[in-house]
């Protein structure tokens, strides 16, 4: 049995608001949906949740704030098994909330009211230190401010601590700060963002990453949905791979891919070995509804796994 693994997120927590059609309205239109649902969300928030479903101890570091979904998302956090020591009530703002629009193939759209996360400063990391330097991986995406992602890049490399970054949503970075980064984590569409290089095959898939690579990062992976992911080091790149699954969800199976990712990477296994299952457990999180919980537990997840012949 691999050791437990303990992982630490510096990141946003959300409740999200899905509404599931095949059509969206135009401008001045009015029109019926087909069914909502309400979850919780936020790219930190789900990629802990995914961490600690895949067996690992973990610590969120978040801000929420002075409204109903504060006190119910340290609620959720603490019902996963997540220390919410860290996530704190900011007085006066909303949570982060997003609107998540999914259309009948699975794909989402959504738009992300950052509330409370923006609050999310370096002075919150430092006060959580004890958690963070005790942690075996810490995990980053851009939903809280880049100056607080840079802090906790810096305040990990100083502390030997994995470091894991997300870029997500995509915005414009200081390749200086992130190099120090252990994984640079990009979906194709942030990859392009970023880069400026389209993401639309493997080729260019492979030109992005070699530009990432030059710019200092030491280990990039590109996701890229059903085509897999693309692993790209000093040593040459690799594609990974993705499972079939008949999808009817895709929201938040990149953060499952990231917080399973990195519980795999602490369990001791190669870069291979862990993408190669983080990309089964994203696969298996759009075969349900919603985002964290659509995510499997462990033993669904290794039983899956043991099925398709692993
Ligand atoms: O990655 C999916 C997440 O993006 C949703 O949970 C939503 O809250 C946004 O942060």
């Amino acid at each position: 049995m691999a050791k437990q693994s303990k992982i630490a997120v510096v990141g946003s927590a959300n409740v999200d608001l899905s509404i599931f059609n095949d059509m969206f309205p135009r401008p001045g239109e009015t029109i019926f949906g087909k069914k909502f649902d309400l979850g919780f969300g936020g790219k930190g928030a789900n990629q802990a949740v995914a961490a600690s479903r895949c067996g690992a101890s973990v610590g969120m570091v978040a801000k929420v704030g002075s409204d109903l979904f504060g006190p119910a998302t340290i609620k959720n956090f603490e019902c996963q098994g997540i220390d919410a020591s860290h996530v704190l009530i900011a007085e006066g703002i909303s949570s982060g909330v997003a609107p998540i629009f999914v259309d009948s193939s699975g794909q989402n759209r959504i738009v992300v009211i950052k509330g409370a996360n923006e609050l999310l400063s370096p002075d919150d990391v430092d006060a959580a230190a004890s958690l963070l330097a005790q942690a075996d991986t810490i995990l980053l995406q851009f939903e809280i401010p880049l100056a607080t992602v840079y802090h906790t890049i810096r305040f990990a490399k100083a502390h030997g601590v994995r470091c894991i970054v997300n870029p997500a949503p995509a915005l414009p970075l200081d390749f200086k700060e992130i190099a120090a980064a252990d994984y640079f984590v990009p979906n194709e569409s942030e990859a392009e963002a970023i880069t400026g290089i389209p993401v639309h095959d493997l080729e260019e898939a492979k030109r992005c990453a070699g530009y990432l690579l030059a710019r200092g990062l030491a280990k990039v992976v590109i996701t890229l949905g059903e085509r897999g992911s693309l692993l790209a080091t000093s040593e040459g790149m690799e594609l990974i791979p993705a499972f079939k699954v008949d999808p009817i969800d895709s929201t938040g199976a990149g953060d499952a891919f990231i917080g399973s990712f990195a519980v795999f990477l602490a369990e001791g296994l190669t870069d291979r070995e862990t993408l190669t299952r983080a990309s089964l457990y994203a696969a298996l999180s759009t075969t349900h509804v919603g985002t964290q919980k659509s995510f499997p537990s462990r033993e669904e997840f290794d039983n899956e796994w043991e099925r398709r012949g692993n």
